[in-house]
């Protein structure tokens, strides 16, 4: 297991280019196992997650291939198990994106049933309402869900009790080639969710909706291959420019798309950051000054998003001025703040807000990370504190940010990556 030493107290300066995004490529690689045909996959992010969606992929028989530029061309035909086991579930929730696309396309999948994590509870019982509303028999036993159809999925009106990504994602792919017209409402608007629709598209379905709560799917006989490219990263953008912001430098992030991140953004300019925005990049100035505090509270999209929380609380650990944050997506999203004040914060958590008062500078420690937006926090505090920061169990990092320490290198952190035995 590697850990990060960090040295704080570096203005962070320069460009750098966004990755594809993790939440987009992994929806995408599902998709691939709607056709017989091969479906590339181009800007993939190269990330822990990645490659357990790909090995996921390869243990039910398809065929990948990687070629130099990182694309992935995913061939389905050859393939012969409809099962996702747990040892690779347990790694990686999203697995639960290949049931809708095995069930639609095969009439079978089992998948194992997703337990809690470290960021809550996050159960799937969504998914599989309205996959039974489709007309699935779905039996969850022995910790797994097992799906079956006589013939295709029925398309159905699906009234979401919650927003889900994954849930929209999956019920949106496994309606795709049910028989009729699929209306999911409250579906989840997330810019993810409309990246896969268009990949869909391209692949031959009718999806229309895609990016508003109503997304109408007719079904269609079958779907072929296509060549798509996973849009950019807006988490890994908005993770950099809170780095930016808390260290009081300034940073170009490029090849991203900044109308994904408009709550974000605004947030970073009330903490007094000067924004230059252009089609695909976005420059952030502090110019030296201090952040000023800010308050925000989850929400699905286009509120502010639960993966950018942990960052914020970084920028206001430093702020002037006192910020709360409330997160209303998952129940346990604070385990960061502990952290945080063993490095000199001063954080207090009340149900499902903290109140963060900044000081001047924190202090550097050995920390956890716990989940992977946590640990990207922890790096921010680590990059505005005074003396040695050691991040532990970076393995969660790896899953969701490309090399982080040479991005954040190349924008003059002090930051190293230390294998351990
Ligand atoms: N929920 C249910 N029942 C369900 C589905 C969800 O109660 O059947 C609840 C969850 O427990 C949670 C809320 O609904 O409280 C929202 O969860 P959602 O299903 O939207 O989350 P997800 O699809 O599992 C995706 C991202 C997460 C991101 C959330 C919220 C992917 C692969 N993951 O998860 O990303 O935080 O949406 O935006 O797209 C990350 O990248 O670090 C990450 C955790």
């Amino acid at each position: 297991m590697d850990r990060l030493h960090i040295n704080g107290g570096v203005c962070l300066e320069g460009e750098i280019r966004i990755a594809g995004a993790k939440n987009s490529a992994l929806p995408v690689l599902a998709a691939g196992l709607l056709t017989r045909e091969p479906l590339k996959v181009c800007n993939m992010p190269h990330l822990i997650d990645i490659t357990t969606m790909l090995q996921l992929l390869g243990c039910m028989g398809v065929q990948r291939v990687v070629d130099e530029k990182m694309n992935v061309q995913i061939d389905s035909s050859t393939i012969e198990n409809l099962s996702a086991p747990y040892e690779l579930v347990r790694t990686m929730r999203a697995s639960i994106l290949v049931l809708g696309p095995l069930l639609t396309r095969h009439g079978e999948a089992e998948v194992a049933l997703p337990g809690g994590c470290a960021i809550g509870s996050r159960p799937v019982n969504q998914h599989i309402t309205a996959l039974e509303a489709m007309g699935a028999s779905i039996a969850v036993e022995n910790g797994y869900i097992r799906a079956r159809v006589d013939g295709r999925l029925k398309g159905a009106h699906v009234f979401m009790d919650l927003v889900t990504v994954t849930g929209t994602e999956n019920i949106m792919m496994a309606a795709t080639l049910a028989e009729g017209r699929t209306i999911i409402e409250n579906a989840a608007r997330e810019p993810e969710v409309v990246d896969l629709a268009d990949c869909l598209n391209q692949m031959g379905a009718d999806i229309k909706g895609q990016g508003t709560d109503t997304i109408v799917i007719n079904g269609v006989r079958e779907l072929h291959g296509c060549s798509y490219p996973v849009m950019p990263d807006r988490i890994e953008t908005g993770t950099y420019l809170i780095a930016a912001a808390a260290t009081r430098g300034h940073v170009k992030v490029k090849d991203t798309r900044p109308h994904t991140l408009e709550s974000v953004l605004s947030k970073l300019e009330q903490s007094g950051a000067s924004l230059l925005v252009g089609e695909d990049w976005i420059e952030l100035d502090m110019r030296g000054r201090r952040p000023r505090a800010v308050s925000l509270r989850t929400a699905p999209y286009p509120a502010f998003p639960t993966d950018m929380q942990a960052q914020f609380t970084a920028l206001n650990a430093v702020a002037a001025g006192t910020g709360s944050i409330t997160e209303t997506v998952f129940e346990n999203r604070f385990m960061h703040v502990h952290e945080m004040n063993r490095m000199g914060a001063n954080i207090r958590v009340e149900g499902n807000t903290v109140f963060v008062e900044g000081v001047d500078r924190l202090n550097g420690a050995p920390v956890m990370a716990t989940d992977l937006r946590a640990s990207a926090s922890l790096i921010i505090a680590g990059l505005v504190s005074k003396n040695e920061t050691t991040v532990d169990r970076i393995y969660h990092i790896d899953r969701g940010y490309e090399c982080i320490e040479e991005k954040l290198q190349s924008l003059g952190a002090r930051i190293s990556r230390v294998p351990l035995r």
